[in-house]
Parts: structure tokens; sequence; C-alpha cells
């Protein structure tokens, strides 16, 4: 049948009673199933390892959500070779065929989008809303990735002169490898490996170490979508021993990682180099961080500015790589921002995301929580403590929700990426210098401007270089279709995640010219 246009998932609507009462139930449903074990998924087997690794809840570390099997060098080794030698049949599908798989996908995902919701909450302290947004934008990846995937296929042929008929063509690169990150812990993962299977390649999935449990709800999802057996492999593992193998394996074509910087630039140095047998320069498509600002403009609307700040820099704990975390406000409107900003923030309640009346939970491990409180340490040295809410008692991850003021553009807490609920202040003497302070760091990936001026808006538009741009409204939550995702500099290699080109990253035009 004919396709209906792409429409973004809706979100959750919990003034509904039914709404609420699903999330709760599903809550409850995941809770009933912690502790179970997870195998990896190769060649379209259940493979359990005599490895395996508690992954837990971080509002409560004690609480263990699954054992999970780990991969080691010869489960890649598996893995790579059912990759490859699934290669050529699912590279020959026909195009509507893969596109049908992932729709399929995208509809036992909505059946259960509370139920995957829910294991957000518990396995990486996502909220309840959140977390639904999540799921839905998995869902958004494949439905969007399907329609692109066939749009690509239609034949859009160079000119030929008479007596030549010109066809390019666009193949698989190969065997690719999806290296994910926990924060959107379905959304990304199922993107990415969406893109990559949909355009022809076989897939490795390397869920996050702290999300495997997702990791595997979607070799579920996938499992239901007809996917023939090598085509799709699950190999959850420790970074630090399977990592590098992924990246500098021969037989691996394109790499789609998400996540910091620091291990997007070993990907980028380690896949680069010649490896023996090796056939091909591998591809990387890298999302990493960002320094993201929002400017206040000196004639900024407050009561719209304050919510959206809020959203921006503290929402799941300020753990986006498109979250806020400078603010650049205009001097004339400082002492009134500063005023209203203490005050909102001062009202959120922070606590485990299993209570949806918590704004705020625990940050994503031991690791980010030592890192956080490093950087507002650093925060009273370079600045000064404006705000400094308390974290909830008990084991779990928690961090104050902190803003610092007098920070200055040279300073650490204006150019380092610190993936926590930290929003660093800096007052600037005029638009035109907030302009120059919002570019300054290497990272270029979402910003935002709050003015009542067109004309600076207008010029925000030409000089505030970053992928994502929001006029008048939050920095986060880019919708697939709607606002392409993904920024340049040291933010990425200026890929669109939702965007009408992202899919040729996986792939390799051929032109192919017959004499008539
Ligand atoms: N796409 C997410 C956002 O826009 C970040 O990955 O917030």
């Amino acid at each position: 049948g004919l396709l209906p246009p792409f429409r973004n998932e809706p979100s959750v609507d919990f003034t509904r009673p039914e709404q609420r009462a699903a999330f709760a139930q599903a809550l409850s449903q995941v809770r009933s199933r912690l502790g179970a074990s997870y195998p990896l998924f190769i060649n379209g087997r259940e493979l359990t390892t005599e490895k395996t690794r508690a992954s837990v809840n971080p509002a409560d570390p004690g609480e263990t959500i699954g054992h999970v099997s780990q991969a080691g060098p010869d489960e890649i080794a598996q893995a790579v070779t059912a990759a490859r030698d699934a290669l050529p049949g699912w590279r020959a599908t026909p195009v509507p065929d893969r596109a049908a798989c992932l729709l399929r996908a995208a509809q036992v995902a909505r059946g259960r989008i509370f139920e995957l919701a829910a294991w957000q909450v518990v396995e990486i302290g996502k909220q309840w809303d959140q977390a639904y947004a999540d799921v839905g934008e998995a869902i958004d990846f494949l439905e969007f990735y399907a329609r692109e995937m066939l749009r690509l296929d239609k034949p859009h042929q160079p000119p030929s002169l008479p007596g030549e008929d010109n066809r390019l063509l666009y193949q698989s690169k190969g065997v690719a490898a999806v290296i994910a990150p926990w924060n959107f812990p379905l959304a990304i993962s199922c993107g990415m490996t969406a893109a990559a299977l949909v355009t022809g390649n076989t897939v490795i999935f390397k869920p996050s170490s702290l999300t495997p449990v997702i990791g595997w709800t979607l070799v579920e999802l996938l499992g239901q979508a007809g996917l023939p057996p090598g085509v799709f492999n699950f190999v959850p593992g420790a970074s630090r021993e399977i990592g590098d193998l992924l990246v500098e394996h021969p037989e691996i074509n394109v790499i789609a990682f998400t996540g910091s910087l620091e291990v997007g630039m070993r990907i980028l140095e380690k896949s680069s180099k010649a490896t023996p047998g090796g056939r091909h320069v591998k591809k990387v498509v890298a999302e990493m961080g960002g320094k993201n600002a929002i400017i206040l403009d000196e004639d900024a609307d407050l009561d719209e500015a304050i919510p959206a700040i809020i959203a921006s820099a503290f929402a799941f704990q300020g753990q986006k790589c498109s979250a806020c975390s400078r603010l650049i406000v205009v001097d004339a409107l400082y002492p009134a921002l500063r005023e209203r900003l203490v005050r909102a923030v001062r009202s959120l309640r922070l606590g485990p995301a299993d209570n949806p009346a918590n704004f705020m939970g625990p940050v994503a491990d031991r690791e980010a929580l030592h890192k956080i409180r490093a950087y507002m340490d650093l925060a009273a040295q370079e600045g000064q403590i404006l705000y400094q809410g308390k974290p909830p008692a008990g084991a779990g991850y928690h961090v104050p929700i902190t803003l610092v003021e007098g920070i200055r553009p040279e300073h650490r807490l204006a150019n380092e990426e610190v993936f926590g609920p930290l929003l660093a202040l800096m007052r600037a003497a005029d638009f035109d210098q907030a302009l120059r302070w919002a570019n300054a760091p290497p990272q270029a990936l979402t910003g935002g401007v709050f003015s009542r001026s067109p004309a600076n808006l207008a010029r925000a538009r030409r000089e505030f270089r970053v992928g994502n741009l929001y006029l008048n409204r939050g920095i986060t939550g880019a919708l697939v279709g709607r606002q392409p995702f993904g920024g340049f500099g040291l933010s990425g290699t200026g890929t669109k995640a939702g965007g009408g080109d992202y899919l040729l990253h996986f792939m390799d035009p051929r032109c192919v010219t017959e004499n008539t």
C-alpha cells in the first residue's frame, strides 16, 4: 500500500489519567522482570558468555536491572563473520523489503511504548516524559529512514546526452559498527542502526555498558521485523576490551558513533589507520559533545526564557549533548535574570526518576558523579556559586543543580563539556560580545537566542554558527525530520541525524554509463 507521509510520534500527555496509569503499570511490569540474564545475539542466535556484567539503577545502585553477557575478542570475530556473510543477501534485498522491516519494528515499538520507556527510568534514571520521548524518537527514526530510503531508491538520474544512458545508484558500504551512548539509549541506538540497515549494511551493535538491557530491547524489536540471521548482531561489552577491536577491524566498513569527544577522536584516529587486509577507507559518522550557549538579549522575554533555560540545562540532569551549559546574558538584563532564575531553580524537586514529581534524578554512574562534582569544585574557583541545590540523600548518584556566575570565555567552565546540571552564567557587555562568546568554543552543536529584536535575531541566524540554532525556544529535543540534528567543529563530522542527507553517509554512490 501507499505509505502515509512521515509524522512525528505524538508525545505523552500525563494530564490524561489513563496515560499516567499506563506508565505506572509499565514500571511495575518492568520491576517484576529485574535481574534477568541477557545474552549476546550473533548470527540469529542467542549466545551466553561466562563473563557477565550487572547493569544497575543509578538512583539505587543496589538494584540490579539485568546481568548481561559480555562480548570479548572471540565474540567480536564471530559477529564480524556473521555480518560479512549476511551482507551479499541483505545488500541484494530490494529497498521496499528493507524499509518494511523498519516499519514493522516501529509498529512493535509503538505497541510497547510505555514498557520500553519504563526500562529507561530504571536503567538510566530518565524522567517519565523524557523516557517516553526517547522511545517516540526511536519510532520516528524507523519511520523516517524507511521513507528516506524509498525516496533515494527512485531514479534521480544525471543528464544523459543522446546515445548514452547515465544512472547513479547507491550501494551499502558493507559491515557497520554502531557504537551507541547511554543518554538516548533507545533513540540514538535505533536511529544509527536503522540508517545502517535500511541502506543495506549489516550491523554490529554495541550498546553503552550502562544501558545494555535497553539495548536488548532493540534486539527484540528488530527480531520481530524479520531480519535474516547475521544482518543485526548485538555485542554488549566493555569498551576498553572491544571498542578498538571493532574500530580497527579490517572488515568493518562504516562506524556510526555517538558519544564523547575523547572517544570520537580516538575512533577517527584508529579507524583511519591502514590495516593488513584492509580494502577500504572506513567511513566514520560521529556525533560528539557540545558546549552550548543560550544568549539572552537585553529585551528577552523572561517568562518564556526561564522555563526554556531550565529544561535545556537540567532536564535529564543536563546529560544531553544538546544541553545548555552556558547562559550568556546581555548586561542590562543580568540583575533581573539572575533573581528570576535562582527563584525558579530553587522550586525544582530532585529525586529518583520513578517518581514523576521529581524534576531531576540521578546522573549516569559513579564516574559521572565524580566528574561533575569536580567541575562543581572548579566552578567555585573560577567563578562564584550563585545557587546550589541539595541533592537527595541515599546511595543514588545524585548531584546538586548548580548555577555559577562570573564565568569568562577563558575559563574551563566556558569551554569544557560537563554533561551534568551545572550552568555557567556569563555577563556580556552587549549583544555583539555575547555572540562572540557564544561562538568561542570549538564545539558547534546547539545554541539559542532569546530576543525581541528582529535585527539581532537575523544577525544570530547569520553569525551564531552551530549545527542547531533555536530562536526564542529551548535548545534540546530536536525532532526527527523537522530539526535534522548534529553539529560540526569538534561536535561531530557534520552529519544530520533525522535529516534528508543522513542515509547517504552509509552508502557509496556508483555511476553506470551505457553507450546506447
Ligand atoms: N537530539 C537530542 C536533542 O535534540 C540530542 O541528542 O536534544
